[in-house]
């Protein structure tokens, strides 16, 4: 029986203006334990959302090894899946994207290693449906990551030296599913040039390491002034988070979480983003998260 253990990072999605095609990974991992076993299926899950997470055919990590398995023709007796988490889930922070990595990266050694990294990359993005969070997930860093006719075209920046991502996590979960419902279906030619011009500003801030230019370039109008009508106090502890001496600040992902981007004053930003969300009747949670320069890994085989 073969036992494979892969960390996989969480990641922030969008960082603004990046809509679906920019994520970054953190320092904060999950794991996902896969032993092939002679029958059934037996899952375990320790840590974050432990109690809300199915450990039945619908658990994602399974949905993902059995995707794998099927493509490359595995015949599976039965399976073992240990997941110990630390990504907060339904948060904004990339949980289900790295359950999927992880199972897709845990059946694929496995059942022989007969998919490449591009392979499981396309397929995770197919599951996940966008390939922010599945790029930065599975190369590290930054990841600029657009889907050309099924293929990810991806390109990783290495994140400026010093910065960290100061999150506000409230308490409340915000399915991503309802957070792209508050999307419109067509934005004015205003709010895309806007965006596109901060977004090809970011990246080559965040590419040269040029922290000053993260506020301007972090705005958004195509989908974090719908989104704010979900996460009571998002403009007041953007704004604070400001004040306070955040770079740049976005909602991370599809939020609920904030993510503030700064290379100094880090304790100072998380207790004020966490006051002013108590201010507006949000209980949140803070952490300070370097980037993960690596992606997903697998650090056992036996
Ligand atoms: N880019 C996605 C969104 C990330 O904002 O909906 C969520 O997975």
């Amino acid at each position: 029986m073969s036992v494979v253990r892969v960390q996989v990072p969480a990641s922030t999605a969008n960082m603004g203006p990046g809509f679906d095609c920019l994520g970054m990974a953190l320092q904060l991992y999950n794991s996902v334990e896969m032993t092939a076993t002679d029958a059934g299926l037996f899952i375990d899950v320790q840590g974050e959302g432990s109690g809300g997470i199915p450990r039945d055919e619908s658990n994602i990590v399974y949905l993902a090894a059995m995707r794998v398995f099927k493509q490359v023709g595995y015949k599976c007796g039965g399976l073992k899946i240990k997941l110990h988490n630390n990504i907060p889930v339904s948060k904004g922070l990339g949980s289900s994207t790295a359950a999927i990595v992880g199972g897709i990266i845990a059946a694929n050694i496995i059942s022989g290693q007969q998919l490449t990294q591009r392979e499981m990359l396309n397929m995770a993005c197919a599951m996940e449906g966008h390939p922010d969070n599945v790029a930065a997930a599975v190369f590290g860093g930054i990841a600029v990551a657009v889907p050309v006719d099924g293929e990810i075209k991806h390109i990783k920046i290495e994140p400026p030296k010093k910065m960290k991502a100061v999150v506000a996590i409230p308490e409340f979960n915000l399915p991503t599913k309802i957070s792209r419902e508050a999307l419109p279906q067509q934005v004015s030619f205003n709010d895309a040039s806007f965006n596109l011009a901060r977004l090809a500003l970011l990246v080559a801030a965040l590419g040269q390491g040029d922290m000053a230019l993260l506020g301007v370039s972090m705005e958004d109008r195509l989908h974090q002034p719908y989104r704010s009508n979900l996460i009571p106090g998002m403009k007041k502890v953007i704004a604070a988070a400001r004040l306070a001496g955040a770079r740049g600040v976005s909602l991370s992902g599809a939020g609920p979480t904030l993510a503030a981007f700064t290379d100094d004053n880090y304790e100072h930003i998380a207790r004020v983003m966490k006051d002013t969300f108590k201010q507006n009747g949000v209980m949140a949670r803070t952490m300070i998260l370097d980037p993960s320069p690596v992606g997903a890994r697998a650090l056992e085989i036996k």
